[in-house]
């Protein structure tokens, strides 16, 4: 029977840390999956997840399951550092995940659950974004969001699909730290997304994933929150990935703002029973030590500081690289004022493989670069590289 089946593709992002591996010049460079890396191209484990981790090791007294709801201590907090009061407690529903794909998936069910047949993607955007929603049985709609060229957003072509959008129809947001291109929205661009949304009826899903690594805790979710406050309605799929360096954990969350206490229960019903027919319940571990951290004061604290300093090495390296390619490609001056750990150079698919096989500078096809896997003492060779194509 399973001779009906074709083979089918590796994914090619993930393909990238296996080719990366085998690799074996001293001087290869890994700018392909956003794993974040210090300067000595460690990718460190936060000191604030170790010392919870202690305190779950000595304290934890059962491993009995959670339930498909996942860990309400963890939502709570999470979504204190996520939404903060913008919106009253009891109108958000939520649910833990495993990690922020998980999040989206079950956001992406709800959508189909409901009678959603349509999303809204911008692109470029993160691969698996189209490949959820197709799996999940949305039809998927795009606009042009980013001109890699002259690096600007289109803002104009977001405003267009959002006017042309048909009632009911979903819309797939960054909420800052856009993956791949790092094109960062306003304010007043968010105000304006927000009126519009709310008066096309339209549903938006915020993809959270790096917060902290943009322009600072609050403010990468400065966008988010004046939406879910405009809005009766959105779902933030959110990803404790980066900003806990979580990873290997699976450790996120689907939250759904909602217009009322009654409707919160209910997406919450939803939410749990789709989790249930999929994976049954979430794994414990890493939603157990961000709810440690983000509970005590001084982890909180102490991760706040770590996450911070990350954030000013990879803005360091975003300036250093800006600086050196805009002596090629003028426009990549603006790499410099872009957020987190993406960006897209103008390379076409040759050329990227030529970097890979004659300098071993690994990158998608697409020709993002994580900025986070950069030293800085690697940045100069690396600019050389790429303005000698
Ligand atoms: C990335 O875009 O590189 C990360 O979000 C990792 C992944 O799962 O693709």
């Amino acid at each position: 029977m399973f001779d009906a089946l074709a083979r089918q593709p590796d994914d090619p992002l993930l393909a990238l840390i296996g080719l990366f591996r085998r690799d074996d010049r001293p001087g290869k460079v890994d700018l392909g999956v956003g794993v974040y890396r210090d300067e000595t191209g460690h990718t460190p484990i936060f000191r604030a997840v170790k010392a919870a981790e202690k305190r779950l090791l000595e304290t934890q007294d059962t491993k009995a399951y959670v339930g498909p709801e996942g860990d309400p201590l963890f939502l709570d907090h999470l979504w204190t550092l996520v939404g903060g009061d913008t919106v009253e407690r009891s109108h958000i529903a939520s649910v833990q995940t495993p990690g922020g794909s998980g999040a989206l998936r079950l956001a992406a069910d709800l959508i189909h659950r409901l009678g959603g047949k349509r999303i809204w993607l911008g692109l470029p955007s993160w691969p698996n974004h189209a490949a959820i929603f197709k799996a999940a049985g949305l039809e998927t709609a795009t606009y042009d969001f980013f001109d890699i060229p002259t690096q600007t957003v289109l803002f104009d072509d977001l405003v267009g699909a959002l006017e042309g959008a048909a009632a009911g129809d979903a819309v797939l947001l960054h909420a800052s730290c856009h993956n791949p291109t790092g094109g960062a929205l306003s304010e007043a661009q968010w105000l304006e997304i927000a009126a519009i949304v709310a008066q096309r009826d339209l549903l938006p899903l915020v993809d959270l994933a790096y917060q902290g690594f943009g322009r600072g805790l609050n403010q990468d979710v400065a966008g988010l929150r004046h939406l879910i406050d405009v809005v009766p309605e959105a779902l933030i799929a959110v990803s404790c990935s980066k900003s806990f360096g979580l990873y290997r954990e699976r450790t996120g969350a689907i939250y759904a703002r909602t217009a009322s206490r009654a409707s919160a229960d209910t997406v919450r019903s939803n939410l749990a029973g789709l989790a249930r027919t999929s994976y049954s319940m979430p794994p414990d571990h890493g939603a157990a030590v961000v709810r440690t951290i983000l509970a005590d004061d001084d982890l909180a604290r102490d991760w706040a500081e770590e996450l911070e300093a990350m954030r000013l090495r990879m803005t360091g390296i975003r300036r250093a690289l800006a600086e050196g390619l805009r002596t090629r490609w003028q426009a990549l001056g603006a790499i410099a004022d872009q957020e987190g750990m993406f960006s897209m150079l103008p390379l076409s698919e040759a050329e990227v493989m030529r970097l890979r096989s004659e300098h071993g500078i690994y990158m998608p096809t697409s020709g993002r670069i994580n900025i986070a896997g950069l030293k800085t003492a690697e940045v100069a060779g690396v600019v050389h590289n790429f303005t000698s194509l």
